[in-house]
């Protein structure tokens, strides 16, 4: 392996996470057992989620380094999945940056000011370089707080970051909330691409350093949700949007963890995916795995795709599915087996544990 500016006490070089079956699949290698965590797998549905989070806000949880830590372990201690995904979200950058945003339940992203001119994106705060302690870099460090006491605990098991795609991101805040096809974003690239460009930037460097503060303070693996992607052509993709996510993810690339790049419905964008920046794909339930690996020439470790639906079906349905994705990611150089999309908000715990625990048999 090549040198790399980890530290020397960071869970991928002080022996406890490389060999992990997580990271061995994301780097292309074959685990004595298929690893399987959840997007979404925080948060969400558990019992012991909604007691945690009783009576604090969903941004406020995020920066409660002990709660963002506890919450995080949840289902790894329920379900005993191969990977942590830190609890926190894709505006957790903005809301540290001083953008005026908020989560409202059952919405989702909200901000105050929606960024649709040249000038909005100028008021937008500047973010400084990486390791320039200014209060963008400080106000990291209670996401820095939470990785490092999660990693603590986790030992042998991988921590994932995050952090939204630029796209993404945008979108979020231009039409300044969640929206169906995004057209906001999408007629802002084409109506006036100075303003989008200067836009994709300033959220290209957010998520960034977003990624780069949670690698370095513990976490072994991140992955970019490029969610939204799935509404652009693959020629508006690569026109105006692939360099942005390509951004964010190379800004961890001379730290060596692996890269996950995902996006729903983007069967159409896999290869321009892969050729931003990523070292694995995450694909959604809608392209088989095997048909992911041909289409991508198999050139990288896949992950995902069961259908969140299928936690619905019966339980025999339900497995032969599980056995389904576990013979088609077989054909990928690699294989995490995950969700085709987030954990749906009511999925039952048991079917879940149950999902695990298949993958772990078979594996
Ligand atoms: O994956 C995990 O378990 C880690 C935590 C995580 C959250 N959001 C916590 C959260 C992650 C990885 C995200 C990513 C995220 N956030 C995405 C990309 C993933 C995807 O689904 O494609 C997006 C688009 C967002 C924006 C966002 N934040 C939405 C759409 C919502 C849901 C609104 C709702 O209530 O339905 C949120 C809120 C949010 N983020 C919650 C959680 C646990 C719900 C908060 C609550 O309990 O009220």
């Amino acid at each position: 392996m090549t040198a790399t500016a980890l530290p020397a006490s960071h869970p991928l070089i002080d022996g406890r996470t490389a060999d992990s079956a997580l990271v061995a699949a994301l780097r292309g290698g074959r685990p004595a057992h298929r690893p399987v965590w959840f997007m979404r797998q925080a948060g969400r549905s558990l019992p012991e989620y909604l007691e945690a989070r009783a009576g604090t806000g969903m941004l406020e949880s995020c920066l409660t380094p002990a709660l963002a830590s506890e919450i995080t372990l949840q289902p790894v201690r329920r379900y005993g999945v191969d990977a942590a995904i830190l609890f926190s979200d894709i505006v957790v950058p903005m809301r540290i940056a001083g953008v005026d945003v908020d989560i409202q339940p059952g919405v989702g992203p909200v901000f105050g000011r929606p960024v649709r001119t040249m000038a909005d994106v100028e008021a937008l705060p500047t973010l400084g370089a990486a390791g320039d302690r200014g209060f963008f870099d400080s106000g990291l460090d209670a996401i820095r707080a939470a990785v490092t006491i999660t990693a603590d605990e986790l030992g042998h098991v991988p921590l994932i970051g995050f952090a939204g795609a630029p796209f993404t991101l945008a979108a979020y805040m231009v039409d300044g909330r969640p929206s169906r096809d995004h057209m906001g974003a999408r007629e802002l690239m084409h109506s006036s691409p100075e303003v989008w460009d200067a836009l994709v930037a300033w959220t290209s460097r957010a998520a960034g350093l977003f990624l780069r503060a949670q690698v370095l303070a513990g976490a072994s693996a991140v992955q970019l949700f490029d969610s939204w992607a799935g509404s652009l052509s693959e020629a508006d993709y690569v026109a105006h949007c692939a360099a942005g996510s390509r951004t964010a993810l190379m800004s961890v690339a001379d730290l060596d963890v692996p890269r996950i790049h995902f996006a729903a419905n983007a069967g159409h964008l896999l290869d321009a995916m892969g050729s931003a920046g990523a070292t694995a794909l995450g694909v959604d339930y809608r392209m088989p795995l095997d048909a992911a690996a041909r289409s991508t020439g198999g050139r990288f470790p896949l992950q995902g795709n069961i259908d969140p639906a299928m936690l619905a079906a019966p339980a025999d349905a339900l497995t032969r599915h599980v056995k389904d994705v576990l013979a088609r990611g077989g054909e990928a150089p690699g294989h995490v087996v995950n969700l085709g999309h987030g954990m749906p908000p009511h999925a039952n715990p048991d079917v879940v544990k149950r999902i695990v625990d298949v993958v772990h048999e078979r594996g």
